[in-house]
């Protein structure tokens, strides 16, 4: 196969002479990568090779395929994968679904998820590696007792499966009690490094999308980052560009804007990536730095009447990333009968396709003529390959971007001193 992903970065306010001057220090950063799969201390680049792990996903769907809805529980790590790529994949007119909660604690939202469910037709997907995330275990416990009332407690312990840690955690040690159906997350993948693990895998095959398909994108962007040069790599030249515009231009709040609806979950994934990997306050050898960018999820053409005000015109301190989805899946168009109307006449005709290309030309213009850098990832189409490949791509790029930055991109000590901390809040 070839990639369905270009990513078109002329706008990209960079001299060659500083991306020639990064050259070395990108080479380095793909060898230490490479090494860290190879030796096994990171796990996510082998994991989408692992023939094992389709076999797995398809046995779990295979026996729970009389239910038709998976609620689906899980926060940070845990959740935005499946979240964004159900968002980008949902196929239509399906008789399953995937109902997600437990990435809050708002007792308002709990309620009202789980008020809706047939327990009869319905699976409990709990998913923590850790196994023991309060928001994640909380919203599991609360809907297992409803579950449990409902069902009696045997038939529930059938329709619960559990993702978690291959051997360790709570989530673990209850999974083996109450004879869960387990589904592994490899001890060497961090939570928002696991979405092409069952974490992610899972609850989107059960919803009837093709999990091996989405794993052949993610291959398709390892093959290109190991054959070519790091320059030529267009992973690593999108994380060379984003460091470069915060280390030499000042400009750390880096946007991600797809022009597509059902990338607006994607974002968020992107978010959370970028900022709980490259957000640290020490490098890798203990001095402190505070650094990273921050990243933003906009949407286009939604955000062009709430952000790009801003964009073009407040502080110049952003780069934007936009996505383009080359062809989408319906297509409509304006009516031709308003041909004769005085004031909608011009657009008979027009395909909604080509007004959102438009939009996102002329957000990329008015950034220009302010000297604001953009770049655009094009997408041939969102399919499960397109959306594996986009998936490795920012993977990838955050990798790299780790190496760069010359930090830990794979751990969250702010986040687990949150975690402590409400543990004692709570006296628990
Ligand atoms: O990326 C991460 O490591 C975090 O966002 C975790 O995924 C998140 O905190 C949830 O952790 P767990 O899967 O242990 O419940």
């Amino acid at each position: 196969m070839s990639s369905q992903i270009n990513y078109d970065s002329k706008r990209m306010a960079c001299g060659p002479a500083d991306l020639k001057a990064l050259k070395p220090k990108l080479e380095a950063a793909k060898n230490k990568i490479l090494q860290l799969s190879e030796s096994g201390a990171q796990g996510w680049i082998d994991v989408v090779h692992d023939v094992k792990l389709p076999k797995i996903i398809d046995k779990a769907c295979r026996e729970n395929a009389k239910f038709t809805t998976c609620l689906v529980l899980g926060i940070g790590g845990s959740d935005l994968a499946a979240r964004a790529m159900y968002k980008a994949l949902k196929p239509a007119n399906s008789k399953k679904r995937l109902v997600f909660a437990g990435a809050n604690t708002d007792p308002d939202e709990l309620a009202e998820v789980l008020d809706d469910l047939d327990w009869k037709k319905t699976i409990i997907n709990v998913i923590s590696k850790s196994g023991e995330t309060i928001e994640t275990m909380s919203a599991f416990l609360i809907a297992r007792e409803k579950m449990e009332k409902s069902l009696g407690k045997k038939q529930a312990a059938k329709q619960i499966i559990a993702t978690t840690s291959e051997d360790s955690g709570a989530l673990r040690a209850l999974c083996e009690k109450e004879n869960y159906y387990f589904l592994p997350i490899p001890e060497n993948i961090g939570g928002r490094f696991s979405g092409l693990t069952a974490v992610g895998l899972f609850p989107l095959a059960f919803a009837g999308i093709n999990a091996r398909a989405i794993l052949k994108g993610a291959q398709e962007q390892i093959k290109l980052f190991k054959s070519q040069s790091s320059e030529k790599n267009k992973a690593a030249l999108f994380a060379a560009l984003q460091f470069l515009a915060y280390t030499k231009q000042k400009r750390g709040i880096q946007i991600l804007m797809p022009y597509a609806e059902r990338l607006r979950e994607f974002a968020f994934w992107y978010r959370q990536l970028w900022a709980e990997s490259l957000g640290k306050e020490k490098n890798a050898k203990g001095e402190a730095v505070n650094i990273g960018p921050t990243p933003v999820a906009a949407l286009g053409a939604t955000d062009q009447h709430s952000q790009i005000q801003l964009y073009t015109e407040g502080p110049d301190d952003k780069t934007v990333t936009f996505i383009e989805v080359k062809k989408f899946k319906f297509d409509l168009a304006v009516p031709k009968s308003v041909k004769s109307d005085k004031i909608f006449g011009k657009l008979a005709g027009i395909k909604l396709e080509n007004i959102i290309h438009a939009e996102r030309a002329a957000t990329e213009f008015a950034l220009q003529q302010k000297s604001r850098p953009s770049g655009t990832l094009y997408l041939k189409s969102l399919n499960a390959t397109s959306m594996g490949e986009l998936i490795m791509f920012f993977e990838l790029a955050t990798a790299i971007s780790g190496e760069l930055y010359g930090i830990n991109a794979y751990d969250q000590p702010g986040v687990e001193a949150g975690k402590m901390k409400l543990k004692s809040i709570l006296d628990i």
